[in-house]
């Protein structure tokens, strides 16, 4: 695997690829890889002469400085499970390449998808996310990107910047991985206390019971018991339950029978936030 931490030197090893009329899939991470990361690797290996992988701890999307201190950095583990998926290409920038001096988010209009669920919660995340993959994209110049979905508003606010800013390149989401028991794969699990790891699979369950309920109870009758559930929970503390309409990602009081709809909750075990969600209908 070839790694690079300048950008010209990938974009000059790319751009030769890209003479030769090869493919590029690119995964971009934060690094803390687990196998939710690696089934994106290996799609994209599938589908692509090359997969390129980003591990770049973007500070712009953190609104929070301690989140941000605390996020776990595991870069010889990250490039040992990156080689054993036969990674081409590993771009491991530092803040300064990124941003130089300027350590800053672009403002962005992503037609109010911004505004909803962490949108609410978690103030400037989603103008430091659309910074960060739009310089990666102008970097790499990939054909497709791979994102899991378990950030599923992120995926939608992604693919609304390609629309928006034309950038030439696919975007495909791929199933959320899941542990054994049920709790959704993510970087920020290792942070978990042995306490809060046994209590998290609690997130999924609930959500699994609320998508059998769904249809049954409106919209409002079943966030009202997903809160119930979690008040009686001595561990897990919900931040917010919603149902939304996947497109808009707009909070819904009324069940469309054409329309897709996804449950999404955000939940603190301990000081760690975790977030997850399911497909409702169809
Ligand atoms: O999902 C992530 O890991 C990050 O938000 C991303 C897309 C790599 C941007 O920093």
């Amino acid at each position: 695997m070839k790694i690079f931490t300048r950008k010209s030197e990938l974009k000059e090893f790319l751009s030769t690829q890209k003479d030769d009329k090869k493919s590029i899939g690119f995964i971009p991470t934060m690094g803390a890889l687990h196998q939710g990361h690696l089934s994106l690797i290996k799609k994209a290996k599938k589908k692509h002469d090359l997969a390129v992988v980003s591990v770049f701890v973007n500070p712009t999307q953190f609104d929070n400085k301690e989140d941000l201190a605390k996020y776990p950095k595991t870069y010889d583990n990250d490039v040992a499970l990156l080689e054993s998926v036969n990674c081409d290409v590993l771009f491991f920038p530092s803040v300064e390449e990124i941003y130089a001096e300027n350590v800053t988010s672009e403002k962005f209009d992503f037609d109010g998808l911004e505004y909803q669920m962490e949108g609410k919660f978690r103030e400037g995340h989603f103008d430091g996310v659309g910074t960060i993959v739009k310089t990666l994209f102008e970097i790499v110049e990939p054909d497709t990107a791979y994102f899991g979905k378990k950030d599923f508003q992120q995926l939608q606010i992604i693919k609304k910047l390609v629309e928006k800013y034309k950038l030439p390149v696919k975007i495909k989401g791929r199933p959320i991985f899941r542990e054994e028991d049920g709790l959704a794969m993510s970087s920020r699990n290792v942070r978990l206390t042995k306490e809060h790891r046994e209590a998290a699979p609690f997130i999924y369950k609930t959500l699994k019971k609320a998508k059998k309920k769904f249809g049954a109870k409106n919209p409002e009758e079943l966030t009202k018991w997903v809160e119930k559930q979690f008040k009686k929970h001595p561990l897990l503390e919900l931040e917010y339950f919603t149902i939304a309409n996947e497109k808009t990602l707009e909070t819904v009081t009324i069940i469309e029978p054409d329309k897709k709809y996804r449950a999404f909750i955000a939940v603190f075990a301990g000081d760690i936030r975790l977030i997850d969600n399911i497909r409702l209908n169809k």
